[in-house]
């Protein structure tokens, strides 16, 4: 697999009726099959763990789609062990066999798309389309990091150590590529790897560590070990044989990590308030169309998303777009992740008070555009809503809500737009839409964020192309970038071998 040059992998053709059909078959299969049980699993060795959950979809709500294991301490002090003492020889294995057995693991997971998709589509809720792409990106990952170790080590006279250990904490809202990124990157630089899923969606992590270990991947390097969120995930964090912390999620998750261990080695990617800015001199239909697609893939649950855009006021005034706007948005069919052509799905669980109060409440000088609405009864399926009115100062421009909701900001000219934009703690991703490159070259000058996208959508990086991680409050350790060259050697330390005099 190594023998060709890195290629971004391409998503699934769904104008093929027959990709289409294929599709459709695993997730109705998956749906009618008796929920599962999801085992850890340490050193090779599936155990039940000290208590159970239930795993939920999020489309039918009430119902119990699998139970899974939960580890105790004797489980972490066990993975902790087995972690530790499989260090030496993952680590002397050498580099190009590891990269070769990543490599492998792209070849593993295109041949289980199928399931992959239909598990995402289960467990986290996800449209086939948006499980589809995210299994492309988890490909480019793994045929991405196995080529990046041998870059790593080109000093004279300074070699590459591991770091020891790595535990992976995930997010629900990308379960599946993610996580693999993360072990991916920690294992091709030589360390061994404990995976914490996100409790939300164990069952899709379940499935892609499957994919890891099938390809070759030692059992004793990779443990499985889905722990609860108290003092018990806290002690894993905490334990002085964990090399670094490997985070995607809430900034208050990263900062409470560090209030637990201010020494820890924490690489986190964290929350972002994104924000599209669209000029006058912007193609309207292109900016309407990136725009949607940016609010509500995945329900506006990608830490990516667009959750503002900030439009020059005679855009902003123009009936015409808002038209456009309303109608794009509202076109878009919501609907539960089963449905093959479902756009905005559900939300992973009943909206708690931010997004409650995003998705219900207008504040002063707010009026909706599109008013979202609860749907089949079930309060995590809602329509998209558009505010128009939102306050550089307000509420909602400063609030991520992860869901369904965008706001419209009107700024005076550019200057304003892009001042309105990095008045943000966050600085995760942002984009502009104009035609007029003076004004693109003055946007990408000053915006301060992670991923700068011109003429595109927000959401959906690509491996090499895009390397993705934040700035600001998005972001803590040293801002190596998901998919990009200085992301593996982040799992390396250097030792400097002594050249003679
Ligand atoms: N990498 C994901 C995206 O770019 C978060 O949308």
């Amino acid at each position: 697999p190594l023998d060709h040059p890195f290629h971004n992998e391409a998503d699934t053709d769904w104008s093929l009726p027959h990709n289409v059909r294929w599709a459709r078959e695993k997730v109705e299969a998956m749906r009618k099959a008796e929920p599962p049980f999801v085992p850890l699993q340490i050193g090779g060795q599936t155990s039940e763990g000290s208590a159970t959950e239930d795993g939920c979809d999020p489309s039918r709500p009430g119902y119990v789609a699998y139970r899974h294991a939960l580890g105790g301490p004797e489980d972490i002090e066990r993975a902790l062990q087995v972690a530790v003492s499989a260090r030496e020889s993952w680590k002397n294995i050498g580099w190009q066999v590891r990269s070769e057995i990543i490599a492998k693991v792209a070849a593993v997971i295109a041949a289980r798309r199928g399931d992959a998709i239909a598990t995402m589509v289960l467990d986290a809720g996800k449209a086939v389309m948006e499980a589809d792409a995210e299994l492309s990106e988890a490909i480019d990952f793994a045929d991405y990091y196995a080529r990046s170790f041998s870059r790593v080590g080109a000093f004279d006279g300074v070699a590459c150590e591991p770091l020891g250990t790595v535990l992976v904490t995930p997010p629900w809202n990308f379960p599946y590529a993610i996580p693999c990124g993360g072990i991916l990157a920690a294992l091709a630089a030589g360390n061994t790897v404990i995976l914490k899923p996100a409790p939300e969606t164990v069952l899709t992590a379940w499935e892609m560590v499957n994919c890891l270990w099938e390809a070759g991947v030692p059992h004793e390097v990779l443990q499985f070990l889905p722990c609860p969120d108290n003092e018990i995930g806290r002690s894993l964090v905490t334990d002085p044989r964990i090399g670094a912390v490997v985070l995607t999620g809430a900034y208050e998750t990263a900062r409470m990590f560090l209030s637990w261990k201010p020494e820890l080695r924490l690489f986190a990617e964290t929350s972002g308030k994104n924000a599209l800015v669209i000029t006058a001199s912007a193609d309207p239909d292109l900016a309407v169309k990136d725009l949607v697609k940016s609010a509500f893939g995945h329900a506006g649950q990608k830490c990516s998303a667009a959750s503002l855009a900030i439009v020059e006021a005679e855009l902003y005034d123009d009936p015409g777009f808002r038209r456009r706007l309303r109608d794009a948005a509202s076109s878009l069919k919501t609907g539960p992740s089963w449905e093959y052509d479902s756009i905005v799905t559900t939300v992973i669980r009943e909206p708690g008070d931010a997004l409650k109060r995003a998705l219900t409440t207008l504040d002063p000088g707010e009026e909706w555009l599109l008013e979202p609405q609860m749907l089949n009864g079930n309060p995590c399926l809602w329509s998209p809503g558009i505010k128009l009115g939102v306050m550089p100062d307000s509420w909602f421009r400063a609030t991520e809500c992860f869901g369904p909701v965008l706001g419209l900001v009107r700024a005076n000219n550019l200057d304003h737009a892009i001042r309105i934009q990095n008045d943000s703690e966050f600085g995760l991703t942002g984009g502009i839409h104009a035609l007029d490159p003076v004004e693109i070259d003055a946007w990408r000058e000053r915006a301060e964020v992670g991923n700068a996208y011109i003429n595109r959508p927000i959401t959906g990086a690509i491996v090499q192309r895009q390397p993705f991680g934040g700035w600001k409050r998005s972001c803590f350790g040293p801002g190596a970038k998901a998919g990009g060259p200085n992301y593996v050697p982040l799992f390396s330390t250097w030792r400097n071998e002594g050249l003679p005099q």
